[in-house]
């Protein structure tokens, strides 16, 4: 199915929010005083099941979804999650099925998800440095936990790339220091310029650092060469160092560069609402009527339908000084 959206974008990324819970408390993500024990994270029988989620990825195929991403909140909270990484590995068409994940899990699951056919993991690391990423996951977690996730990960055969969150004035010192760990385990690292999404991180522009800071910072250690094979729709500008196999540094602009003309990613919320921009207000039920029987050709039409008028550019219109305010919250909708 050769499918585009009202801006000629075709869909290639499905990203699925298993579970709206993390253990972890981002600043940046789930502030521990919005995100508090009174917190109504939904109720289990809101939540997608495997066999619900395995039933709209294989229509997303259909329509032109390559690769597939699991995200949260955090994944691996959500139990059993290698039944459902085998079920979507056993979809015709999927090339790629990755994890965003904080890591803290991983050791004792990394070789049971690589045997049910997930391929790598993407794992969330802001520093090394315990007092600063202890202060920045909220939780006091230690970075020596989610090393040992990567070191597991990587042992178990599976791919790994880091990525860092820069804010400024919080992280500045520690972004070297991982890029090094990046350097000596030959895995990439990404840094992610910090972004509004959601309405409870208490975002302001001025606690951005640009990427072409942090480029030049990294310029001081790394001779960084420009990799010229970007594929449509990429997310990260890399670059890699001559030397180093397998170390590549990536930038994620969202917010100095805009990458929305490229966007072909689609999210599935952990309630089984859809959401075809990371910042939308809105989802779109797909749930409802799937539990209330709706034919496999029927889903499939209102999908189609769904994309075919997709116009979201939320990134660019912020540059243009004219984004909407009310976003749904990361943690729910699927990094
Ligand atoms: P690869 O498949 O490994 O290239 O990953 P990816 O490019 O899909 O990126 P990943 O899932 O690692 O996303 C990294 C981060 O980039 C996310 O956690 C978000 O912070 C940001 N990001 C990813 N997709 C989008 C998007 O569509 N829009 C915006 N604004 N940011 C995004
Ligand atoms: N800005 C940039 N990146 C963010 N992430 C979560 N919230 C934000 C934000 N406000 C990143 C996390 C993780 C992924 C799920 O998204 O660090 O890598
Ligand atoms: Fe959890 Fe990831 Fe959000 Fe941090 S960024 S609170 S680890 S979902
Ligand atoms: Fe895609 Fe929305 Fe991100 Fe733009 S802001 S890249 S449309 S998810």
């Amino acid at each position: 199915m050769n499918l585009t959206d009202s801006l000629q974008r075709p869909l290639r990324d499905l990203r699925i929010s298993v579970t709206d819970r993390c253990n972890f408390r981002c600043r940046y993500c789930m502030p521990a005083e919005i995100f508090g024990a009174d917190y109504q994270f939904l109720p289990r029988e809101e939540i997608l099941r495997f066999g619900e989620i395995e039933a709209l990825t294989r229509i997303f195929v259909e329509m032109g979804v390559r690769k597939v991403r699991l995200t949260g909140g955090e994944p691996l909270l959500r139990r059993d999650l290698d039944v459902l990484v085998q079920k979507l590995a056993s979809i015709d068409g999927v090339e790629d099925i990755a994890m965003t994940t904080n890591a803290s899990l991983l050791a004792r699951k990394a070789e049971k998800l690589k045997a049910a056919g997930l391929h790598r993991v993407t794992v969330s690391l802001d520093a090394l440095d315990d007092a600063v990423f202890g202060k920045m996951n909220g939780v006091g977690a230690k970075a020596q936990k989610v090393v040992d996730g990567i070191d597991a990960a990587l042992t178990a055969g599976l791919g790994v790339k880091v990525n860092a969150v820069v804010q400024k004035g919080v992280n500045e010192a520690d972004l070297l220091p991982l890029a090094r760990f990046a350097a000596e385990r030959g895995i990439p690292i990404r840094y992610i310029e910090y972004m509004d999404t959601g309405n409870s991180n208490g975002w302001k522009h001025d606690q951005v650092i640009p990427s072409h800071k942090v480029l030049e910072m990294l310029r001081e250690e790394f001779d960084l060469v420009s990799v010229d094979d970007a594929k449509f729709g990429e997310t990260a500008k890399r670059y890699h160092v001559k030397g180093i196999e397998g170390f590549e540094v990536g930038f994620i602009s969202s917010v100095s560069k805009p990458f929305c003309s490229e966007c072909n990613r689609i999210r599935l919320s952990a309630q089984g609402h859809l959401y075809t921009c990371l910042f939308a207000s809105d989802g779109y039920d797909i749930k409802t009527p799937m539990r209330e029987g709706l034919s496999v050709d029927e889903l499939r039409e209102r999908l189609v339908q769904l994309w075919g008028k997709r116009d979201d550019r939320y990134s660019e219109l912020r540059s243009e000084g004219m984004a909407p305010i009310a976003k749904k919250e990361m943690s729910y909708l699927g990094g």
